[in-house]
């Protein structure tokens, strides 16, 4: 299975810190914010990894991460997402490297305390469809939000005011070569851009959608307020154990 790092964006929610500078590129405790998701696929066994970049200061992630030497790998590969088109835009730009295969996809400023092994093995078994992980919160307003029935995902709703339930959908997912043609026929939202949770919702309507829960903590660090928890959370237990 190959990896996805979704690193695009403005991240204008932490304006003026990415003013002049890229979201990922910002410190959260030791290491700036792409480490985490990077190491996320390193943990459970990904060596292909693709970086979708995009807005200011896209050549620094080449000058910061080259061929990846310092996670042990061998080679990175880069692509520019242009403006801010949404998640499933910047998605659509891994078709050619996925080449067909299975991927799993990991945004950008999403952090996790331990690894993903457990749901990664049960996808590798999973015949088609796709698989997403969710955290309870009792923030999930700020989410894509699901609600299961059993072992099924029945819906999931991005950021309700009021939500079905407390499982959030976190920036850590599993497609297989379907996601894209999806991605095709996907419209923008209200805020103009080409949603994930409507990708999500194509499978899920199709039967071919899974779910797990991460253990330990999960957080993403695209509001001030998540940055600074991110850093502590780091800070106090680590990140990406094995
Ligand atoms: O953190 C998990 C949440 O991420 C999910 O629960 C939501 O369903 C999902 O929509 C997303 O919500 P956000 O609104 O918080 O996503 P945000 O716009 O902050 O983007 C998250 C990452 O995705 C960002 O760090 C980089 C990548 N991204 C985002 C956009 C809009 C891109 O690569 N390109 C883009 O155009």
């Amino acid at each position: 299975m190959k990896g996805v790092v979704l690193a695009g964006g403005l991240g204008t929610r932490l304006h003026p810190l990415t003013k002049i500078t890229n979201k990922h590129l910002l410190p959260v405790y030791d290491r700036p914010m792409i480490y985490y998701p990077i190491q996320t696929l390193i943990n459970v066994g990904i060596r292909d990894i693709l970086i979708v970049t995009g807005g200011t200061s896209a050549g620094d992630f080449l000058r910061l991460l080259g061929n990846g030497k310092e996670f042990g790998l061998e080679h990175i590969n880069y692509t520019y997402q242009e403006g801010e088109g949404g998640i499933a835009a910047a998605l659509s730009l891994a078709e050619y490297f996925a080449d067909g295969g299975k991927i799993c996809v990991v945004l950008g400023d999403n952090l996790i305390e331990r690894n993903v092994k457990r749901a990664a093995e049960a996808y590798g078994r999973q015949e088609r469809g796709a698989k997403i992980l969710l955290k309870e919160t009792p923030e999930a307003h700020r989410f894509g939000v699901a609600t299961i029935e059993g072992d099924r995902v029945t819906s999931i709703e991005e950021k309700p005011a009021v939500p079905k339930s407390r499982y959030a959908v976190t920036g850590i997912y599993f497609y297989d070569s379907l996601v894209f043609d999806m991605i095709r026929t996907l419209r923008p939202s209200a805020r103009d851009e080409l949603e994930i949770t409507d990708v999500n919702n194509t499978y899920i309507a199709r039967g071919e959608m899974t779910y797990d829960f991460i253990d330990g903590w999960w957080t993403d660090a695209g509001t001030l307020e998540s940055l600074h928890r991110a850093s502590h959370l780091v800070q106090e237990t680590g990140a990406n154990k094995l």
